[in-house]
């Protein structure tokens, strides 16, 4: 059995990524509770964090997908590259994106960001950004099961999405140009 196999049918990502969420979701409900609009700036900084934990893997994953689409399906190389995609997925990918948003809402509302232009450019792009998720997701499951039917060079040039809406988001939330 893949180690892969071995991961879902023992839930142990899934396991772990969930008891992770968890802590943060509930570290940061506490701080809410605790301190109030004061915690603003600490639920920020979680929101950030998430989020650079969000984008490590929305930059590396179609980079591995480069490489695993020009590797020999059954090999080796494959085959540890189905554990790589797996695990960052389901250990980073998501619990992260997840938080992102959960925190990102928070900050909006509290901050009362909803009637403001350069929030609703931001959010345009992060549904964009989480679009491309699903995408990288969907294309994760065709990899494990050896039936991807694009090539290496679509990949790179998929690599550059994420990097184009991250440009634009952190420029809109700086900024704020409207
Ligand atoms: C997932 C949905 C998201 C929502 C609803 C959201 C919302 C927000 C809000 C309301 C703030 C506070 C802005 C302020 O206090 O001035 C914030 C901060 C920030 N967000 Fe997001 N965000 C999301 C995702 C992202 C993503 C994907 C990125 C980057 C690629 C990002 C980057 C940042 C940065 C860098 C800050 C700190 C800005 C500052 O302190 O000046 N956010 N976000």
């Amino acid at each position: 059995m893949s180690d892969v196999a071995k991961d879902k049918r023992a839930g142990a990502p899934a396991v772990r990524a969930g008891i992770a969420l968890g802590i943060t979701v509930a570290s940061t409900v506490a701080a809410i509770f605790l301190f109030g609009s004061a915690a603003y700036d600490l639920v920020k900084a979680v929101h950030v964090i998430a989020v650079i934990a969000w984008m490590a893997g929305m930059l590396y994953l179609p980079r591995l997908f480069v490489y695993h689409a020009d590797s020999k399906p059954g090999s080796e190389q494959s085959e540890t590259f189905k554990v790589m995609e797996f695990r960052l997925m389901t250990i980073i990918m998501n619990p992260a994106m997840i938080v992102a948003w959960v925190l990102g809402l928070w900050l909006a509302w509290e901050a009362g960001f909803f009637s403001s232009g350069w929030f609703h450019a931001k959010l345009a792009l992060v549904v964009a950004m989480s679009a491309a998720h699903g995408i990288l997701s969907a294309a994760m499951r065709r990899f494990a099961e050896d039936r991807n039917e694009k090539s290496s060079r679509y990949w790179r040039m998929m690599n550059e999405v994420p990097t184009v809406l991250m440009f634009g988001i952190v420029i809109l939330v700086i900024v704020k140009p409207f």
